[in-house]
């Protein structure tokens, strides 16, 4: 058996459910371990594009177990027209499993987070989802969990409305009523995919199977490791795989960091290596850099080895993913951030504060770029010899090997072993 963990290393985006599509033939089941449908992942497969925002990419094959971990925050609705969008295209949902100690977004959640924005000077960018507000809630201990819903509509509506009090928010308990009657509405259609999916999760680790744990966000927006408070809500890091789906940390195996072979960021924030004008259009364009959820356009930017070594270290990354190196093909120069200067001073170190994040001027080392077309080749030897160059400075310098490269949309478009991670990490 093996657990592999996939998590991003930049802000999100960085194409984690093409890697995690790439995996999946080889695991029992995927396991979601935080976030919610703030997240947004592509997957296509021959003419057919899929977006999931909250299902892990896992369901598009068929007898794999995917499963949403108590980490992840559900918008139920949300939740059952995904299960129907899916199941309207052939593909079925009978092996989801949602976990009893997740907790649930509220129609107040999202009007609390797009008041709060509206209100910021500071705007963060969130993605309007209700995600902040719903992790405050369970933080305060005041959240609904997906497995309250078992009790009677009358004490749900009682819960709300307590919840409400404790919250400040002057309800009426007609309110309450009536959200408690949509929320049990919504449990009694998702009642059969509701278990206990901590004890499902190590069970089929005691049997020896392969587990892939499938991040949503990234690094680098992580409330604690990211540029806060430029941040999502939870722990998009790999530390969060353990909190997230109750799997203690000596059953990890295998950390497989994601990199674009550019950045993007979406929302607010510092972004040190961030272009822009015709530069920052021309990659966002290559690249359709447009965010799954929101269709915000993304902010780019060339690759920042201070924070990629940040996030290299936070997530104990074994081996790299780099994907839609192909976006490159073309370009006449590459430029790859190594350090910051800081008040006329060279330092390798990310910063916590966003004012100097804001602040630091980033060094870059320039590569030449490649006029062939890097998405015809299915090996490493037949990649442009700039586009090896470029990959094999990355691994120097972040002395990680890189595994996976993504050089396509379509799921066929990936060099590497996946496999060989896999098999690798077998105990
Ligand atoms: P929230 O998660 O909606 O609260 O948004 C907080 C910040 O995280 C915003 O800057 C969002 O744009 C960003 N964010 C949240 N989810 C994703 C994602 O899946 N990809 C990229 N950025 C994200």
């Amino acid at each position: 058996m093996s657990t592999v963990v996939v998590v991003g290393c930049q802000y999100g985006d960085e194409g984690k459910g093409k890697i995690v599509d790439y995996l999946a033939p080889n695991a029992n089941m995927v396991v979601r371990f935080g976030g919610g449908n703030n997240a947004g992942h592509t997957v296509v497969v021959g003419k057919e594009e899929y977006k999931l925002h909250l299902i892990p990419s896992g369901i598009l094959y068929k007898n794999i177990d995917c499963v949403l971990g108590n980490g992840v925050v559900i918008n139920l609705l949300e939740m059952i027209q995904e299960i129907n969008r899916l199941k309207e295209r052939g593909i079925s949902t009978d092996s989801l499993f949602i976990s009893d100690r997740a907790h649930v977004i509220l129609p107040t959640h999202i009007i609390r987070d797009n008041a709060s924005e509206e209100k910021r000077k500071d705007k963060i960018g969130t993605t309007g989802r209700g995600i902040g507000p719903t992790y405050m809630d369970k933080i305060g201990r005041v959240g609904i969990r997906v497995g309250d819903l078992a009790q009677t509509t009358y004490s749900i509506g009682l819960m709300i409305g307590k919840n409400w009090d404790l919250t400040g928010i002057h309800y009426q308990s007609a309110e309450a009523t009536a959200l408690a009657a949509d929320l049990k509405e919504y449990y009694d259609i998702l009642k059969k995919h509701i278990i206990n999916t901590s004890d499902y999760i190590n069970l089929a680790i005691r049997s020896k199977k392969n587990i892939l744990f499938e991040g949503a966000q990234g690094l680098l927006i992580d409330v604690d490791h990211g540029t806060y408070p430029y941040v999502t809500s939870s722990n998009p890091s790999a530390g969060g795989v353990c909190t997230g789906s109750g799997v203690g940390p000596s059953k990890i195996d295998h950390v497989v960091g994601v990199i674009k072979a550019y950045t993007t960021r979406v929302g607010e924030g510092p972004f040190p290596t961030e272009l822009h004008g015709l530069q920052a259009d021309d990659i966002r364009d290559r690249g359709n850099e447009f965010g799954t959820t929101t269709g915000r356009p993304r902010r780019c930017g060339w690759l920042d080895m201070v924070a990629l070594r940040h996030a290299i270290n936070v997530n104990g990354v074994d081996s790299l993913a780099i994907t839609k190196l192909d976006i490159l093909d073309g370009l006449t120069e590459i430029k790859i951030c190594r350090a910051y200067e800081v008040n006329g001073r060279v330092s390798d170190v990310f910063p916590s504060a966003p004012g100097d994040l804001y602040q630091v001027r980033p060094i870059y080392e320039t590569f030449p770029g490649w006029t062939e077309n890097s998405s015809n080749v299915s090996k490493w030897s037949l990649l442009p010899q700039a586009a090896k160059d470029y990959i094999d400075h990355i691994r120097t310098v972040l002395k990680v090997p890189i595994k996976i490269i993504g050089n396509g949309a379509e799921r066929d478009k990936i060099i590497g072993s996946g496999k060989e991670i896999w098999d690798e990490t077998r105990k």
